[in-house]
């Protein structure tokens, strides 16, 4: 297995990150954070693992909701210092990366991850070990980036995507092709995996969990007004939403 990347304790990927979280008009704001929260189950009194927390913006959000409490990772100290920024005395923040959880010795009704699992490499075994970190018929509530999404290796010479009478067809060729991708995102050479639907969902199978429900929902026609780019999305979405349940 490969080097984990921290790309987030960056600072110059950390300030353009912040820069763009900050500004509040962006894809998690419009699209994946209300996403997430309809596809939550109650979560009055549950104990919630948030895998990749960033700044906790979602474990404040369980806390107001009634959780009894979140235990939260992430392998940012960046992001761990600015969540640390707000505090509140149900949530525990530890810099951990997502491959070390099998070392949490509590389980847990809800694991919940907001856009962190494409970071990670080996996608078996953070399941399996969310698996083991819930309690029986806990859910596990994950987003990453959609395999559209990341299907393309990147080349800078190939663009993502052709335009045909106005409209944009995003290139697909490598959807099959399971492995890191290095992209461009603020920096040179932020690491991601990209895993195809099949991947993504027989590994959930093959785990024991059942999945309950998959998102890949479009922009909104207010997200579209506010970023016309969005408009494109109905072509390609941006994220995949997954609701499975430990059985
Ligand atoms: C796109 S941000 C999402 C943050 C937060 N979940 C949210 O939605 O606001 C991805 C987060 O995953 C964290 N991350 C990336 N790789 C990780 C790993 N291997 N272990 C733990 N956290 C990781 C990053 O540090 C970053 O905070």
């Amino acid at each position: 297995m490969g080097k984990i990347q921290n790309i987030y304790d960056n600072n110059q990927f950390y300030d353009e990150y912040k820069k763009m979280r900050d500004g509040k008009i962006n894809a998690n704001e419009l699209i994946e954070i209300p996403t997430m929260k309809s596809m939550l189950p109650n979560l009055q009194g549950k104990t919630i693992l948030d895998l990749g927390c960033g700044a906790g913006g979602m474990a404040r959000y369980f806390i107001e909701q009634g959780a009894k409490n979140v235990y939260a990772i992430d392998i940012s100290q960046n992001m761990i210092n600015e969540a640390k920024q707000l505090p509140c005395k149900n949530i525990e923040y530890h810099i951990m990366a997502m491959e070390d959880i099998d070392k949490i010795d509590k389980k847990f009704d809800i694991v919940f991850s907001s856009l962190a699992f494409h970071y990670v490499e080996d996608f078996k075994t953070l399941i399996h070990n969310c698996y083991n970190l819930l309690n029986d018929n806990g859910i596990l509530l994950f987003s990453q980036e959609n395999p559209i999404a990341t299907a393309i290796v990147y080349n800078e010479n190939v663009s993502k995507h052709i335009e045909i009478n106005n409209k944009r067809y995003y290139l697909i060729s490598d959807y099959n092709n399971i492995s890191k991708r290095n992209l461009d995102w603020n920096v040179k050479d932020v690491i991601k995996y990209h895993r195809n639907f099949e991947t993504i969902i027989n590994t959930l199978i093959n785990e024991k969990f059942e999945v309950l429900q998959i998102k890949e929902p479009s922009a909104s026609k207010e997200a579209i007004e506010l970023v016309p780019k969005y408009a494109y999305q109905t072509d390609r979405p941006y994220f995949l939403f997954v609701k499975a349940q430990k059985k």
